[in-house]
């Protein structure tokens, strides 16, 4: 399993590297259009900032041949870690394939189907990403949608992975686990709430009131 940071932020990223259990990024363009008005270069600022693990960026380019440039262009800032997110269309699935070819990792994202993750198995793309929380606020059913991606990987015996993405609290971190999915990818504030808990809280007062009588 692996847990990512869903954030283009480099103060994000810089906090997310200090905390010992996030292992990578996903961002999208939405939210690299908060942080800056060049992807690329600012691509290449997330790379140093959190220097290990696989960061997800996604072309902006439509028309085809501009998508696979962009893609390349990513890719060679760290061949190894950037991986290509692409949306589950027909047109990207296009791209996934030769980028694929090339050795380049791609994901399909705004997944919300099985025939979708069956497209992404079948191109050789490293993860298919359902929008958990997306789906569930117009009553697709967040989980559901996991629960098909699950069943239908499973039954290929892919080497496609589920990673779960929009992901609004801790416990819907959990339930994606739960139900299938084999990595997340979720908000720094989701992610710094992982370990709250109110009895933990308490246990932690105790024992500093504890140390203060010794
Ligand atoms: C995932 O990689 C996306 O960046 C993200 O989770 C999209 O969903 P949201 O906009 O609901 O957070």
């Amino acid at each position: 399993m692996a847990v990512l940071l869903d954030s283009a932020s480099l103060e994000d990223a810089a906090t997310a590297a200090e905390l010992g259990f996030v292992s990578g990024i996903t961002t999208n363009p939405t939210l690299m259009a908060r942080e800056t008005s060049q992807p690329l270069a600012h691509l290449d600022r997330l790379l140093a900032v959190f220097p290990r693990g696989p960061i997800c960026f996604q072309p902006t380019s439509s028309a085809f041949s501009e998508i696979l440039d962009e893609a390349r262009a990513a890719s060679a800032l760290a061949p190894q870690r950037v991986v290509i997110k692409l949306p589950a269309t027909l047109e990207a699935i296009r791209v996934a394939t030769p980028l694929v070819g090339e050795g380049i990792s791609c994901a399909l994202t705004a997944v919300y189907s099985p025939a979708q993750a069956l497209l992404a198995h079948e191109t050789g793309c490293k993860w298919v990403i359902p929008y958990v929380d997306r789906a569930a606020r117009q009553s697709v059913g967040g989980l559901v949608v996991v629960d098909a991606l699950a069943a239908i990987l499973e039954r290929l015996q892919s080497g496609t992975r589920i990673l779960a993405a929009s992901l609004k609290s801790a416990p819907q971190v959990v339930d994606a686990i739960l139900h299938g999915a084999h990595d997340v990818t979720a908000p720094l504030d989701v992610l710094l709430a992982l370990p709250a808990h109110p009895l933990t809280e308490s246990a932690v007062r105790e024992f500093a009131a504890a140390k203060v009588k010794s």
